[in-house]
């Protein structure tokens, strides 16, 4: 990450009584596409409204570029935005559309031909500039929004779900499309989204959040493969936790004593004092059925149910009484119900949440 170019500095907002957004500290570097992930009413549309100049912190500051901004409106502030519920101006063309954040900002008419002309053609809607809104599908409408935020060329675009109510397929191109005009204009991305698919393979950093305040934030990798926490591990992916009671530890390794006393190791940077109690996080398709291997934790389990799913089998077991989900790869044998096998897993594939 380059240096922090969006800073917040112990920001807090409360409306009434209730604070939404908790004395939160986060940097931003200029190119970064930095994602938010978290549960509704998590304070995620309240972070992104006070960088855009909607909402004013109650404490703390917020920077751009090294210079305060929480007394700029918005249209000082040079940032693109594009909300879920920001509608296109149903009465003007998209050309019209387009054209407004140009206009709100003084420009001459040769250059709102010649820029809107250009954003257009960005998100390929060129021959569309003489539609009215309605007459576009909701994909096209969201591109159109999308070159109305970047048609002034601003350094930062904030986007709050914008492909929220696209089919899969529109998506998963609008996706694309935003992709390569982040790396192509080196804008600086705010995104906030509720698909985890969606945050894990756009984003530079995923923030997630949790009652106004950061509980983790980090790679894609880093969130998915290292949550922190038992939180971050439930929110983002599927996750199996085990309880367990921490009985030794030497060298990274981590003896851990699951329920019903079967013994596993852990893989762990961190310390902790024989005695203490863990859970211990591992992701389904970490598991393997039936495969032996050296060092593996190994765990005598019981097939209660299998879940066709297409290109793999989510297959559930008992393991001591503990229910255990298990994403198997269709390459393997299937294996069947009531089946007595055994779930394998490495110390390095799991992982202690607190
Ligand atoms: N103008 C407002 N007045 C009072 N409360 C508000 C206002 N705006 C937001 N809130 C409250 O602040 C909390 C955070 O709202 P926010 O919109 O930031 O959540 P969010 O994380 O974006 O949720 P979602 O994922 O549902 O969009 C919610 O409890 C919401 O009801
Ligand atoms: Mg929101």
């Amino acid at each position: 990450m380059s240096d922090a170019f969006i800073n917040f500095d112990k920001v807090s907002k409360a409306f009434g009584i209730m604070t939404v957004v908790d004395n939160l500290d986060l940097s931003i570097g200029k190119g970064e596409f930095v994602s938010m992930l978290g549960p509704s009413g998590s304070g995620k549309t309240t972070l992104l409204m006070m960088l855009a100049g909607f909402e004013s912190p109650t404490s703390g500051a917020i920077s751009v570029a090294g210079k305060r901004v929480d007394s700029l409106p918005p249209h000082k502030r040079n940032m693109g935005v594009v909300f879920q519920n920001y509608a296109l101006f149903p009465h003007m063309t998209v050309a019209e559309n387009v054209a407004f954040p140009l206009r709100m900002r003084g420009a001459s008419r040769s250059e709102i031909v010649e820029r809107v002309t250009k954003a257009l053609d960005m998100v390929q809607l060129g021959a569309f500039q003489e539609r009215k809104p309605i007459q576009l599908s909701g994909g096209q409408q969201q591109r159109v929004a999308l070159a109305r935020a970047l048609v002034f060329e601003p350094e930062v675009v904030l986007m709050d779900e914008p492909l929220g109510a696209l089919d899969k397929k529109l998506r998963e191109q609008m996706q694309m499309d935003i992709r390569d005009l982040h790396h192509r204009l080196g804008l600086t991305i705010v995104f906030v989204t509720h698909d985890q698919t969606e945050a894990l393979t756009m984003s530079d950093r995923i923030a997630i959040f949790n009652h106004g305040k950061i509980e983790q934030i980090g790679g894609p990798s880093e969130i998915y493969d290292r949550p922190r926490t038992q939180f971050v591990a439930e929110f983002i992916g599927e996750t199996n936790l085990l309880s367990g009671k921490v009985t030794s530890s030497s060298n990274g390794l981590l003896n851990v004593t699951l329920e019903g006393s079967q013994p596993i190791k852990v893989a762990s940077t961190a310390t902790y004092e024989p005695g203490k109690h863990v859970k211990v996080s591992v992701r389904p398709e970490r598991i393997e059925l039936d495969a032996v291997g050296e060092g593996q934790n190994e765990l005598k389990v019981r097939v209660t149910d299998i879940v066709y799913h297409g290109d793999h089998l989510q297959v559930e077991v008992n393991a001591g009484g503990r229910r255990l989900v298990v994403k198997a790869n269709r390459k393997a044998v299937a294996p069947e119900i009531g089946q007595d096998i055994v779930a394998s897993f490495s110390p390095e594939q799991c992982w202690i949440v607190t």
